[in-house]
């Protein structure tokens, strides 16, 4: 079985952006030593345009795999970028959009969890990145297996939550810490099934 894991960025109140979405507030945490950890620990999360500038040509260790919804993936799109992790299998769940604009990006229409299910049965030493946002990952949120919550010092007060699902205690097991001087804190956790 393959892990799902949703990696993902957020402020203390658990906020994954503004009401809309928007993370950039967040940015100013990203500093030269938090950045030089990111980009050496998990390179497959940086988008394609960025690991070609930044001159990284690490595969990565955990992810072979990405999924996001569309409202995540028209980021990317807005600016014309049509395959915005082309060093992984991309995957996008949409179901306004008819045909994918990239060959490397897969589009699920239906059955999204069914879906996941069948990549997770694949076989395979590297996991699946739930990207976000917070629309799909509330529909996957019973799929997910780690997650890796990266703290922002600040505080939204509202914003979009990380997981678009209702009220259900679900546990998880604490796995690793890693505090960085500039306050910013990565949790990786383990769901206890
Ligand atoms: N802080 C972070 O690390 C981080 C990471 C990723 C994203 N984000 C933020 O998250 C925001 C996007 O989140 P969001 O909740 O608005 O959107 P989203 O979850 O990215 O995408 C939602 C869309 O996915 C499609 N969808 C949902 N369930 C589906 C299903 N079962 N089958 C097929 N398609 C399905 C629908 O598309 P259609 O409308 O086409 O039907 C839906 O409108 C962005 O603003 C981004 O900035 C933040």
């Amino acid at each position: 079985m393959r892990k799902l894991t949703y990696y993902i960025a957020c402020t203390i109140d658990g906020f994954i952006g503004d009401p809309e979405g928007d993370a950039t507030s967040m940015y100013k945490y990203v500093d030269e030593a938090y950045l030089r950890w990111m980009n050496a620990e998990y390179p497959e999360t940086v988008p394609t345009q960025g690991r070609e500038a930044l001159g990284i040509d690490n595969p990565g260790k955990h992810f072979d795999t990405v999924i996001q919804g569309v409202g995540s993936y028209r980021i990317a799109l807005d600016i014309g970028i049509t395959s915005p992790y082309n060093h992984l299998r991309e995957l996008v769940a949409t179901r306004s959009l008819t045909e994918s604009p990239h060959p490397n990006v897969e589009l699920i229409h239906d059955d999204l969890v069914g879906r996941v299910r069948e990549l997770k049965a694949e076989d395979g030493p590297l996991g699946i990145w739930l990207c976000g946002g917070s629309t799909v990952a509330g529909e996957l949120v019973d799929e997910i297996d780690e997650l890796i919550i990266k703290t922002y010092p600040q505080m939204y007060g509202t914003g979009m939550p990380m997981f678009g699902a209702g009220f259900e205690p679900r546990d998880f097991e604490l796995d690793d810490v890693r505090v960085f001087d500039n306050g910013v804190l990565v949790r990786r956790y383990s769901r206890k099934r």
